[in-house]
């Protein structure tokens, strides 16, 4: 049956972990050879449809597909006009026909189930308004790079609760077992639906989640702590009202050091320096920003090795 990635619940914790170690077999190869054993994508193609604008996600992408041996295509908003020029259904038809793998960057969730619905090829979300599941493998993969293991670990997000980075997040934690404490104002806290489903995943692999409004209370112990931009792409006409809410939630030089000593910071970029993360911080020693955004690369590699069976 094709496989999709719409949310990082699409791999359960071991499927996960295949993807981590597939990832980090890439990676090494990659850097020591500069060349992997095998074109595992010869004659593939994989088209990249975006809704929004991206630096991180088309490159990544598009360098796996080389990388691999494959082809990668660009479809920007101006090419397809998704939903408006063309049906979402017909777009995957058509695109599936002839490609064997569609990547995807839009507006509403519902757009990429709509595509992977249609499509006979796997479909990846490469970020929604609710999820934004090959970022938080990178990350998964970075705390597992630095920390060793995800064992008794606990991760902090400070900042916009209801945002695709927080809820992939919040989920991957509960799937792998780790503790996941999230602080946001009032107005910006996670959904029930996330946070219920989260629980509920935890059960299962014995980690905790949680939510307040404290950003201290998150952080304080915590090995990894993480935010996001204060104003995600679509929400730009909130951004003056977001600004001020936001601002007692920066992660800065006092925050951290309520962390323990050895905690790292992570930002899925792009950052805005000033607002949710101090330069000090995210310029500074604990900070492993570049390397959770190279990651992104070994992983997707990874993934899409994964989803089309040729691993
Ligand atoms: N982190 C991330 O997805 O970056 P881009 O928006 O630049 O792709
Ligand atoms: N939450 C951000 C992530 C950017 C990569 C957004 O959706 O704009």
């Amino acid at each position: 049956m094709k496989k999709n990635y719409l949310s990082v619940t699409d791999l359960s914790a071991d499927q996960t972990w295949q993807v981590f170690k597939l990832a980090k077999k890439l990676k090494l190869e990659w850097k020591e050879k500069g060349k992997h054993q095998q074109n595992w994508l010869d004659n593939k193609t994989m088209a990249m449809i975006f809704e929004k604008p991206s630096l991180r996600t088309r490159l990544s992408f598009e360098t796996a597909l080389t990388q691999l041996g494959g082809h990668a295509i660009y479809l920007g908003p101006n090419d397809i006009g998704m939903g408006k020029r063309e049906s979402v259904g017909d777009i995957a038809i058509v695109t599936s026909s002839m490609c064997d793998l569609i990547m995807a960057r839009v507006f509403k969730h519902s757009t990429i189930e709509q595509l992977a619905k249609h499509s006979s090829a796997p479909v990846i979300n490469a970020l929604s308004d609710l999820e934004h599941p090959c970022q938080i493998l990178a990350d998964v993969m970075t705390i597992w790079e630095e920390k060793d293991n995800l064992q008794n670990l606990t991760v902090a997000f400070v900042g916009d609760g209801d945002n695709n980075v927080t809820n992939s997040l919040c989920l991957a934690s509960a799937i792998l077992g780790i503790n996941f404490k999230c602080a946001s104002p009032e107005k910006y806290l996670m959904s029930d639906k996330v946070i219920d489903q989260a629980k509920l995943i935890a059960k299962t692999s014995g980690s905790t989640i949680s939510q307040s409004t404290n950003p201290i209370e998150a952080v304080e112990g915590s090995d990894v702590v993480i935010t996001d931009t204060w104003v995600s792409m679509g929400d730009e006409s909130e951004k003056k009202e977001r600004l001020k809410i936001f601002m007692p939630y920066q992660v800065n030089k006092k925050l951290m050091s309520v962390a323990k000593p050895a905690a790292i910071f992570m930002h899925c970029l792009p950052a805005y320096r000033g607002n949710e993360v101090s330069s000090e911080v995210i310029d500074g020693p604990q900070s492993v920003v570049f390397l959770e955004a190279e990651n992104r690369l070994h992983v997707q590699k990874a993934l899409i090795l994964y989803l089309m069976g040729l691993q």
